[in-house]
């Protein structure tokens, strides 16, 4: 493993048979954690050509069961965000699609960094099954359209370690690494139709709307060349998305909006996602799907279908009901502004560590989640804040943690005398 090693860290491309050494070795145990973040660190200064990517992507996707969803025809459908802040639309995305036919049989990571994941928030709900076996897994997505779990070691399990190991040293943001590791996964989960929301901006691993592009248009490629339909929407993620950040506190914010609450950048993004998977099922055009989506938002569909969901995976259906039913943290503090101004800018990043410091996500590989703790913003980029008013709401378990969070939260703020902000959300879509 040293040679490869070298090798990367001299700028000079891999074989194919090499990569396979590699993630064979890292997968078995051979090659230990410490060999694979040097080589990983290498790949985030060097990089890696689109052999060596597509080497990568397809090795960690054979590392371990490749699912077979044809059972479904082409009616089966994927979703995956590169991770954002506040990114609830899982929850949402997933029984709109299911409502309109549909089969989101879906496995979802954890929290990474300073970015969510949908199998903490899912867990938020007592009960909730994250694990099923692949029987049951089948039958309720055959029965209801959609079941969705956490990745099972049979799948990528060279993805599941390596995921793990490149959270706790900082070597996420590189776009082939990020490339093979969500290919790897869709690849492996085996849908046939697959939208990927490709994060941009300052709460994202992409920075900048080339980088995401050409993130987005690789994984686009690397999907179709393996017999998927695929399209990928760009969208921003400079602020964070919808009001609520940390687990419970997003699960009740998808529940509100499909109740029907007005959470517009949410509703927005939810919908284009779901129409993209819609025209590709129904084999329509995506203004047809958009509007097809927009019904079953709006007549109460997809809350039924969520009810179905979660009460199909042994989750509490009165919290749906009910959402004050949710636990609450015990600490509850009201963050006021200290001056008048327009917010020019939100740190996404900086928020989302701000909720993780109080709870909401991991530091190390073997920490708990507090399902309880997170922000609930009152007012986003582009909004007037008057001296006094309330900014955000924190809710932790553990007063200690207050300090920190609001330090790194007022660093993340911008403010100006004027209104400058331009709020596009959809950056762009490829298909
Ligand atoms: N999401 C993933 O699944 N993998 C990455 O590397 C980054 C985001």
């Amino acid at each position: 493993m040293t040679g490869l090693i070298r090798k990367k860290r001299d700028g000079i491309a891999l074989s194919r048979e090499e990569i396979k050494y590699m993630v064979e070795g890292f997968t078995a145990g051979d090659i230990p954690d410490y060999q694979m973040s040097a080589f990983c660190m290498a790949v985030i200064f060097n990089g890696m050509t689109d052999e060596e990517t597509v080497a990568l992507t397809e090795e960690i996707a054979h590392s371990g069961e490749m699912l077979d969803l044809s059972c479904f025809s082409s009616l089966s459908v994927d979703k995956h965000s590169t991770g954002g802040v506040g990114d609830k639309t899982s929850l949402i995305v997933g029984p709109i699609v299911a409502s309109c036919g549909g089969v989101f049989a879906k496995m979802s990571g954890r929290g990474l960094g300073h970015t969510g994941g949908t199998v903490d928030k899912l867990e938020a709900i007592a009960g909730y099954r994250t694990s099923l076996e692949k029987d049951e897994f089948f039958s309720q997505a055959q029965r209801i359209g959609i079941a969705l779990i956490g990745q099972t070691g049979n799948l990528t399990p060279a993805d599941k370690k390596l995921y793990a190991l490149r959270d706790v040293t900082d070597t996420v943001d590189s776009i082939p690494l990020i490339v093979s590791s969500i290919m790897s996964k869709k690849l492996a989960a085996g849908a046939k139709n697959i939208v990927l929301d490709v994060k941009c901006g300052s709460g994202a691993f992409m920075k900048d709307i080339e980088s995401a592009r050409t993130l987005a248009q690789k994984m686009v490629d690397i999907g179709r060349a393996c017999g998927r339909n695929m399209s990928a929407v760009i969208s921003d993620m400079d602020v964070p998305l919808g009001f609520a950040i940390g687990n419970s506190l997003e699960v009740k914010e998808a529940i509100a909006l499909l109740k029907g609450a007005d959470i517009p950048d949410l509703r927005r993004i939810c919908l284009a996602l779901s129409a993209e998977l819609i025209a590709m099922i129904r084999e329509v055009s995506v203004e047809e799907a958009y509007k097809i989506a927009e019904t079953a938002l709006d007549s109460g569909a997809a809350l039924a279908k969520m009810k179905e969901w979660i009460s199909a995976q042994g989750g509490d259906v009165s919290l749906i009901d009910d959402t004050d039913k949710f636990p609450k943290a015990s600490v509850v503090y009201e963050l006021r502004c200290e001056k008048d101004g327009y917010i020019a800018h939100m740190n996404a990043e900086l928020i989302g560590r701000a909720a993780c410091d109080l709870g909401a996500g991991r530091k190390t590989k073997a920490d708990n989640i507090d399902h309880s703790a997170g922000i609930v913003l009152c007012k986003k980029t582009g909004d007037f804040v008057k001296q006094g008013e309330m900014i955000a709401i924190f809710h932790t378990s553990d007063k200690v943690k207050l300090e920190d969070a609001k330090n790194i939260f007022m660093q993340s703020l911008e403010f100006s005398e004027e209104n400058r902000v331009d709020n596009a959300l959809i950056l762009d879509i490829i298909r």
